[in-house]
């Protein structure tokens, strides 16, 4: 748990406080998100922006997201200046405050909903439209995966930005932000907005296949492993930084929902609640026997790419699936396990992947700085 009773500043947007809404109303506040002897703990409300690694990777995952890319439309100082305006922003609306550069109010009321704001650089930024830039060692674009239907216009993208918090509408006003700072200097490329319900009775949140998904991830100092990337031959901005994949997978629902319980079942290698096919309903913790699995299951077959996964369910009406989100010490770690996926994954059968990315998640910004920093 990463951010539990860590700060609640920034509870009250703007208005409580800054129109001297006064005392009573802090009072209130404070009593309503404290713990006391009786209370149980409560999320904190807000999540550190400045930090070593940058917030919304390990974060205790929000309820909602909104990723976009954008393609820089400046030069090398506009870059600097937008990322500048990123940063400010990025801060701003983790405290709850208003956006610095002029606020529209949609969020007005509202707390900080732990947002949060995690900047990518991605492979075009480096092309040299802005001279002399210091690269991530690793980056590069995906190569091709079997199955691919990617649009290249809901793909890549100069600069990657994840959105997370507990309320849509913070994420909605977040974006507009964004946008309005980018006026000329950035245009957007795609958006995609996605949630996950936390879950009530089950490992992790269920997916848009109505099964539990995330339960095996690697926590604590097994994440740190497979997550912040070696800094030896990395520009210094990476030390604490990853390597973020995206894939927009779109699901077929109506051949899932087709599928009888056993098939689906042998599909993934656990059931409906989330516990592996090697042991007994129920036992959703328990780690699977990996090699006693259905061959083709998922499970099986993704094992053991170790890997952390942060995605988020999204639903057009017309179509639905995963916002498949992982974040990487090494670019490999994905390629090889989606490689493995089309050649052998019957879940695979279910997976049509429309969009992709792979983005260098700088390092954290410590108080003060810019995700600018080291990159010029
Ligand atoms: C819409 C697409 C996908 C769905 C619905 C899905 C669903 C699931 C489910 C239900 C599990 C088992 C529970 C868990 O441990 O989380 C799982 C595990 C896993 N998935 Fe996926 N997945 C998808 C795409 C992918 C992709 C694209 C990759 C990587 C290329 C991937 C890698 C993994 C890994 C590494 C595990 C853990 C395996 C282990 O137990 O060691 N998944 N996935």
């Amino acid at each position: 748990m990463t951010d539990l009773h860590t700060s609640h500043t920034g509870f009250s947007r703007r208005s409580l406080f800054a129109r001297g809404a006064g005392a009573a109303a802090a009072a209130t506040l404070a009593g309503g998100l404290g713990t006391t002897a009786h209370a149980a703990p409560v999320r904190a409300v807000s999540v550190p922006f400045y930090g070593s690694h940058q917030a919304g990777i390990t974060t205790d995952q929000q309820r909602n997201c909104v990723l976009a890319a954008f393609d820089v439309t400046t030069d090398r100082a506009g870059l600097k200046k937008l990322l500048d305006d990123w940063t400010a922003l990025g801060d701003a609306l983790s405290k709850g405050e208003p956006a610095p550069a002029g606020d529209t109010g949609i969020s007005e009321g509202m707390s900080a909903e732990r947002f949060t704001m995690t900047v990518g650089f991605g492979p075009s930024l480096f092309d040299g439209r802005f001279g002399p830039l210091n690269r991530p060692a690793k980056l590069a674009p995906l190569p091709h995966f079997a199955g691919d239907a990617c649009d290249p216009g809901a793909s890549g993208g100069d600069l990657f930005v994840q959105m997370c918090a507990d309320e849509p509408q913070v994420l909605t006003h977040a974006l507009i932000q964004l946008r309005a700072v980018s006026q000329g200097k950035a245009k957007l490329r795609w958006t995609e907005n996605g949630f996950v319900i936390p879950p009530k009775d089950t490992a992790a949140p269920r997916n848009l296949l109505g099964v539990p998904d995330g339960t095996a991830n690697p926590t604590d100092s097994a994440r740190d492993a497979v997550v912040w990337c070696d800094p030896s031959g990395e520009p210094g901005y990476m030390a604490g930084g990853c390597y973020a994949v995206y894939r927009r997978i779109r699901l077929d629902l109506p051949h899932w929902m087709a599928t009888p319980t056993p098939e689906k079942d042998a599909a993934i290698g656990r059931r409906f609640d989330g516990s592996p096919l090697t042991a007994p309903n129920g036992a959703q913790h328990a780690t699977p026997d990996y090699p006693r699995l259905p061959n083709g299951s998922h499970v099986k077959e993704m094992h053991p790419h170790t890997m952390f996964r942060r995605g988020y369910n999204y639903d057009k009406g017309y179509e639905g699936g995963l916002l498949f989100m992982s974040f990487n010490r090494h670019p490999s770690q994905f390629i090889d396990a989606q490689h493995q996926l089309t050649r052998s994954d019957k879940l695979g059968r279910y997976m049509m992947p429309t969009g992709s990315g792979i983005y260098a998640i700088r390092g954290g910004v410590g108080a003060g700085g810019s995700f600018a920093d080291g990159l010029f």
